[in-house]
């Protein structure tokens, strides 16, 4: 009889991935995937752990399926709770002291374990945890990944961090770096591409510190393993993420140039914009550096649209060091940008520093930042006005009758058309451009590729 399993994935694309890969885990016990936590015989909880307040909606979360829990065992249906992801393997017991009812707990090195789990706590009745570090064999002990992921695919190509910049906790939830071989790569790529995809994003917490073993047994860079994936017959359209600067090597520039199918769209955080918060930061690079490696992807690729994350109120942050960054903004200028407001995690150097910055001087720093960011991104988005591109339609607008795809710079577009266009690679002419969106009519050539 087939039982119901429900994922809530929060953070990074990572998990994401990791999600489908559970799935990939538990389809062989009968589980398959629904949408609602309340019909649900397993709820998994992929949680991320990179800011508290990640970490602390976990735990709210958990209220309420501890609610859902109780009400389903008063009817005698007994509901599985499983916490995966970076918080597991950070907190690990310490989930099971706060939340008790919850029945595992697994980190993202174990997910493999997770049959092994649900037995254990079948015949136990105890709470199960699995928090071994085993990247070697990650990849490996999972399945392969069996399920079309429709016609944009995610596929991890490394995972794990040794950079260890002082304010994050993915080297400690993590690991340790770990790239996976290029012919594992490869045959994922080709069974998503056979099932439907047509962009393929590969994934790694450190992308470009890719160093797996290559079709010729050496060690190949991330750019021979782009080369690689790109030339596979079918592929419109190929993303990474996320990079370091400090990986951005001459070969990786140059793809840029050369890779016809890889977007041209970056996303490559530099944090701060002031070299001694980057030296704090353990960045390993300066803000000089930084642009000088923009201006190389901008003479190979001219349209190349860039993204960023910052922290604001790093500790010993100060507003000169504030308006540095505000000034690498302005040099660079953004298409888009993530930016925080700096989180004390656990165990992490940063954390233990004084000079931590009061709350009120972040939230302003944050305000300034965000909206020289937006006034950025919509002089970007402006930019397109008129202009025709290829759109990715993969999910139906907000309103009736609207689809909404994404354009080579990873803009949203809406056009007012329906249904038919989900799933395809169609040329659209921009005729409007917002903060966050732009909107487009479907242009009479239609569609390219689906
Ligand atoms: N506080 C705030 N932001 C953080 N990030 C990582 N760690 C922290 C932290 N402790 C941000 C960084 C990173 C993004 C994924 O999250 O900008 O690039
Ligand atoms: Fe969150 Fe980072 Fe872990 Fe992803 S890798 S889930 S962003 S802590």
């Amino acid at each position: 009889m087939s039982k119901k399993l429900y994922i809530k994935t929060y953070g990074c694309q990572m998990n994401v991935y990791d999600s489908l890969r559970m799935a990939d885990v538990l389809a062989p016990l009968g589980y398959e995937e629904t949408d609602s936590p309340a019909h649900a015989d397993m709820v998994i909880l992929n949680t991320c752990h990179i800011r508290e307040k990640a970490a602390e909606k976990v735990y709210s979360d958990l209220g309420r399926i501890r609610e859902e829990k109780e009400r389903q065992a008063g009817e005698g249906k007994k509901i599985l709770i499983a916490v995966a992801g970076c918080v597991a393997q950070a907190e690990g017991e310490e989930i099971i002291a706060r939340a008790p009812y919850v029945d595992m707990v697994v980190g993202p090195q174990s997910y493999h374990t997770l049959p092994d789990l649900i037995c254990k706590t079948d015949r136990s009745r105890k709470s199960a945890v699995a928090l071994d570090f085993i990247e070697e064999q990650k990849f490996d002990l999972l399945p392969e990944s069996l399920k079309s992921q429709g016609v944009s695919a995610f596929v991890s190509v490394q995972e794990g961090c040794d950079k260890f910049c002082t304010f994050c906790v993915v080297p400690y939830t993590r690991g340790a770096e770990y790239s996976r071989p290029v012919a594992a790569i490869e045959k994922e790529v080709r069974a998503q591409v056979a099932m439907g995809a047509i962009e393929i994003v590969l994934l790694g917490q450190n992308v470009n510190a890719y160093h797996g073993e290559g079709a010729d047994g050496k060690e190949w860079s991330f750019a021979q393993l782009l080369a690689r994936i790109a030339a596979i017959p079918g592929i419109a359209r190929l993303r990474y993420t996320t990079s370091h600067p400090k990986e951005m090597t001459e070969d990786l520039i140059r793809a840029h140039g050369d890779i016809e199918n890889l977007m041209p769209m970056l996303h490559l955080p530099v944090q701060s914009g002031a070299d001694r918060i980057l030296k704090a930061m353990n960045r390993k690079h300066t803000a000089a550096d930084y642009i000088a490696i923009i201006e190389k992807l901008r003479a190979v690729r001219p349209d190349i649209a860039l993204s960023s994350d910052f922290i604001v109120g790093f500790p010993g942050e100060t507003e000169r060091d504030f308006e540095d960054t505000l000034r690498l903004v302005e040099t660079v200028g953004f298409a888009s940008s993530y930016s925080f407001k700096y989180s004390p995690r656990p165990g992490t150097p940063a954390a233990e520093k004084d000079m931590q910055v009061e709350e009120p001087v972040k939230e302003e720093r944050l305000a300034r930042l965000q909206a020289l960011i937006a006034q950025q991104q919509l002089a970007f988005n402006r930019t397109k006005l008129g202009a025709v591109m290829p759109v990715l339609f993969t999910r139906e607008g907000r309103q009736n009758g609207q689809s909404l795809g994404k354009t080579p710079y990873l803009q949203s577009v809406y056009v007012e058309q329906g249904g038919e266009l989900i799933n395809r690679l169609v040329d659209v002419t921009i005729t409007g451009a917002y903060a966050n969106s732009l909107k487009g009519e479907v242009t009479s050539q239609g569609v390219i590729s689906g």
